[in-house]
Parts: structure tokens; sequence; C-alpha cells
């Protein structure tokens, strides 16, 4: 048994998700939290809001409410969300918790004693009619890139270009829309990252087993322009981690807050410690301190590709320049975007499907399977009506639904509510055996390997396999000229709904609870031998039969949903 440590990067608080961010990061990272459970390591899963920066502030604004009551509704919102699609993270944090308050301020701290902090007095957009600084988000503009007129401080939305403040053209302050803005100037801390180059570009080179998208983006990062640039991590904004608390090398830095991402990955370690204080664990630092246990500790961290640089880069500064025994990330999984039916999920224009209207219309497993069976890993990937129906029709109601149906309702007609004793096993059942064994290492392998798409595909090839056994065993055939043949096939299919329930628990977590709560088992125990695995459910168990696992998505269903979700113009 290994323990695993995984995070997911935590959503911003602004907000529901939509399908495209839940697939880029949440969706896959419990998929291999659950796996790593089912083979029996030890895991812990984290993940919080991220409840920092402009998007929470402006969001806050728009709703009305004063900024911590709004997060903290949020907050909830995401929380039963999450548990709404299965999400099984020990636990669900806040990065405005105490805990990362203390821990941002702690590596502030170290960093500047590390001689890796420096103060910079920059020229910084100021509204004169909000009587007030406008970073990131806080001024909107004009792309200089593209010609976008919704450009934000901290990026254009359009044609995704990295921006700072100064570089809008007719700028214009988001909470006022006031053009009367001029450049003052103001103090901030400044993170040496380009003192930290050189290691963390061996780092990298270390790595050579992560996918390339992680390492070609931190690579690009790494060596584009004059290289590594030197990094801001503080903001005159009043939400936040303030910079001037008690012992701070630093003065003059009152009313200001550090950076949204220089606060919100220290929060995957802060999680722990807010874990430990909900009373869900006994000792974070055997996950995240290397003096402390956390040296035999895997962690895998999961994200959008526009995290990477923040996650190869910028947060291993952090914990790198601290000087401590923290514990650093060994594999990065990283993922392109899932586009919705021919264009973009729009928050603003209400186009796609988001978390919570997901759920409304169909349970989580049906998005589940096709999310995952989709993932965007190699490149971005489309979320069509069509291919969402024939998915679930298919490989969930036609393949998976089918077998358990058909043989549980079989055997109730033939032989009763219970597994049948019948006959020996013959060589098409050993052969069985035999083509699963080797399918079920397959599955292994894509699993550990977090190839998210191949692993689906192993484990359809799985469900196929037996649909075939089936269909050539003809048990409704035999059982007229031979009963104790058919009862021998009966009872191997009946092993076969458990020995699926266990190996689709990652993606379906759902439909397993149900087949082996038809099946009347508890045993998940993960299949080392697939020969043995099919003996597990002895003769005489009883089961019920269960209620239609998946059913059928219509033709009128889907263009309804089509329509519903096309968004505003
Ligand atoms: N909130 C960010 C996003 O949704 C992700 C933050 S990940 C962390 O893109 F590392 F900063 F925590
Ligand atoms: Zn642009």
């Amino acid at each position: 048994m290994a323990r695993y440590l995984i995070t997911s990067a935590i959503p911003y608080i602004n907000g529901i998700k939509h399908l495209g961010n839940l697939v880029g990061s949440q969706l896959p990272a419990d998929l291999h939290a659950r796996y790593l459970r089912g083979r029996g390591h030890e895991v812990l899963f984290l993940c919080a809001t991220d409840e920092h920066g402009t998007p929470a502030e402006l969001a806050a604004a728009r709703a009305g409410k004063p900024v911590a009551e709004y997060c903290a509704e949020m907050h909830a919102v995401q929380a039963r969300l999450s548990e709404g699609f299965r999400l099984s993270f020990d636990h669900f944090g806040r990065s405005s918790s105490p805990q990362n308050h203390r821990l941002t301020q702690h590596f502030a701290l170290r960093l500047a004693e590390a001689g890796l902090i420096r103060e910079v007095v920059e020229r910084q957009m100021y509204s004169v009619a909000d009587g007030r600084f406008l970073p990131d988000r806080y001024i909107e503009g004009t792309c200089p890139n593209c010609g976008f007129d919704g450009a934000r401080g901290d990026q254009c939305d359009n044609c995704t270009k990295q921006l700072d403040p100064t570089d809008l053209i007719n700028p214009r302050s988001a909470v006022s829309g006031s053009t009367d803005l001029e450049l003052r100037e103001t103090r901030h801390l400044y993170l040496r990252q380009s003192a930290m180059r050189a290691r963390l570009a061996e780092w990298i080179d270390s790595k050579a087993d992560w996918p390339v998208l992680t390492t070609s983006i931190a690579r690009k990062w790494l060596n584009d322009g004059e290289g590594l640039q030197d990094r801001g991590i503080t903001r005159d904004l009043d939400w936040g981690v303030p910079v001037q608390f008690a012992g701070a090398p630093w003065t003059g830095m009152e009313g200001k807050v550090f950076y949204v991402w220089f606060d919100a990955p220290i929060e995957y370690i802060a999680c722990a410690q807010e874990w430990v204080a909900a009373g869900k664990g006994g000792d974070w630092e055997r996950w995240w301190r290397t003096d402390r246990g956390a040296g035999d500790v895997t962690y895998v961290q999961f994200m959008g590709k526009d995290n990477v640089p923040f996650h190869t880069l910028s947060f291993p500064s952090t914990i790198i320049g601290s000087g401590e025994p923290w514990k650093l990330v060994d594999f990065i999984k990283s993922f392109n975007y899932l586009n919705y039916d021919g264009g973009q999920f729009s928050t603003s224009r209400g186009r796609g499907v988001f978390m919570d209207q997901a759920l409304a219309i169909l349970p989580a497993d049906y998005w589940r399977w096709w999310l995952l069976s989709h993932a965007p890993e190699n490149s971005d990937a489309e979320f069509t009506w069509e291919n969402f129906q024939a998915s679930v029709n298919k490989d969930l109601a036609d393949v998976l639904g089918n077998l358990v149906s058909r043989v549980t309702k079989f055997c109730r007609a033939k032989f009763g509510e219970a597994v049948p004793a019948g006959g020996a096993w013959g060589g098409r059942e050993a052969a069985l055996a035999v083509d699963l064994g080797a399918r079920v290492r397959a599955y292994e392998a894509q699993m550990d390997a977090i190839e998210v798409r191949k692993a689906a595909a192993e484990l359809r090839a799985i469900w196929v396999a037996g649909n075939e056994y089936l269909q050539a065993a003809a048990p409704w055939s035999v059982v007229k000229s031979d009963p104790a043949v058919a009862a021998a096939q009966v009872r191997v299919a009946l092993n076969l709904i458990r020995l699926y329930a266990v190996l689709s628990r990652p993606f379906l977590p759902d439909a397993a609870e149900a087949m082996m709560a038809a099946l009347g088992c508890t045993d998940w125990a993960w299949p080392a031998d697939v020969g043995a695995a099919l003996a597990v459910l002895p003769a005489g168990h009883p089961f019920v039969t269960p209620e239609v696992l998946f059913r059928k998505i219509t033709d009128e269903e889907r263009a309804d949903w089509q329509a519903r979700f096309a968004g505003r113009r």
C-alpha cells in the first residue's frame, strides 16, 4: 500500500462552473483518487474554492453582497454541486481560511529571509472617480493584440494574451465605467523568480514522464523572451491575505493584499490543515512535510493548461525558495479545453451546460462517463448533444446496463433470485477469464498512467467482452437442453456484474453502488486474479433484480436540451 496526495486546481469562487471546467481538473482528479483507493492505497484528495482576487470582489459587488458573505454562500453552493457529481474530496476547503492566511504570510516571510523578495515602486492605473487602484480585472478596455473591446487588465479572453493593466487601449474602470484614470505610483513586492530559473529548469528537465502538454508550457515560460520574469505578488485590494502583518520585514504595505495566484496554491497545504481542523484527519504534516514522513508520498496535481505556468514555475518557486522541506509535486496532469457545440462555453452568454443544470437533467454518472471518456487530453475536445446521446445510449444503456438487466432477469425467471449452482466451468468460461485478465491489466496500466480516455476505452472493452461472452454462451437456449450448463453460465455472468461494479466504480460511482447493492455484496476487492474474481459470489447467494441502470436519451430530449443551452447572442 502506497500513499498518494492528489489536488485539483481550486475553482474560482465566482459562480457555478461549467462542464469544461469540471473535466479540466476536478473530475479526472476524482477518477484517479477513486481508482487508487480501489486498489487499496491511502489517498488524501483535496480541493477548495479560490476566493481572493478581483473575480471574487467584482462578483460580490454585482450580487450586491459583502464579499465575505458572497464567498461563504458560493462555497456552500460549489460544495453541494461537488457532492452531486460525487467528487470524493477528503476536504473541500477555502482559500480565505485562517490557515491559508497564516501559511501565506509564513511563505512570504521565508522568501524574504532567503532574499527572494524585492520591493518595487511602479506606476499603476488609478481611478479618480472610484478612489482606488484598478489591478487586474478591475480595468477593462480594448486589447492591443486583437482589438477585442472587452479585454481585462490581466488577460484578453478573446485572444488569451496575458496583459498588463497599462497595455489596454481606451481603458475604463470595471466598477464604475469611469475613464478618468491616471497612473499613480504604488509600492509592491516582487518574487524573484528569475533567480530560480536554473533550478526550475533542472527540475522540469528531470520529469521525463510528464505529459508533453505540461512540460512544453513550462519550458516556453522558462525560455521565452528574456526568460522567467519576476512577478508582482501583492495588489492594491481590500479582500485577501494582508501583506502588512506582525513580523513582516517591510513597511508601508497597509491596505495591500497578496496576489490571488500567490495564496491560491498555498491553499493546497492549508487545506490539509483545514482537513485536520475539521476533525477528519490527525496529521497533515505526513502528507506535506518531507521531514515528517511525506517523503514516501506521491503527489499528483490536476489542472487546465492555463494553470500550468503557475504550478510548474510560480508555486515551485514559493516551495523551493522557502528553503523548508515541503513536498514538491511528482506528476502534473494537465488538460486542454472542452468546447461546446461548435464554439466555446460562455458564462456571460449562458452558453453550454453548467454543473447545476447538468444534474437537473441527468444523474452524475451519465456526465461523468461522457466527460471522462472524451477528456481533452491530446487536443481540445468538443461536447455535442449527438455524441453525448450516442455514448450514453450505446456504452451505458446498451452495453453495461443491458448486461446487468439481462442476466438478473433471466436468472430470476429460470433459477430464482439467487446465484444458481449448476455445473463446472467449460472452455468458454476459462477463455473469458484469460481474456478479461489481460484486459484488466491493460485497464490498470492506463489508469496508472492517468491516460483517461484510453482507460475509458479499456473499461468499455471489458464490458463488451462480457456481452460477447453472454451472446455466445446463450444460456437462454442452452437452458432448454442442459440446465446445469446454463446455470454455470449465469453464475459466471452474475459474478461479471460484481467485477464490473468494482472496475467501473472510479468512473460510475452510483451505478457501481447500485450493482453491488442488487447483488447484496460488499466485497469491493480489486481483482488480483480475474478467474478468482469470477467466483466470489457462491452458489445460493441471493440477489435482487435491479431497476434499469441507465435509461436512453430520446431524440426529443436531445433537441430540447440543444436549444435550451445554446445561449444568448
Ligand atoms: N482558480 C484558478 C482557476 O480556476 C485555479 C487556481 S489553482 C491554484 O483557474 F493552484 F491556484 F490553487
Ligand atoms: Zn485580444
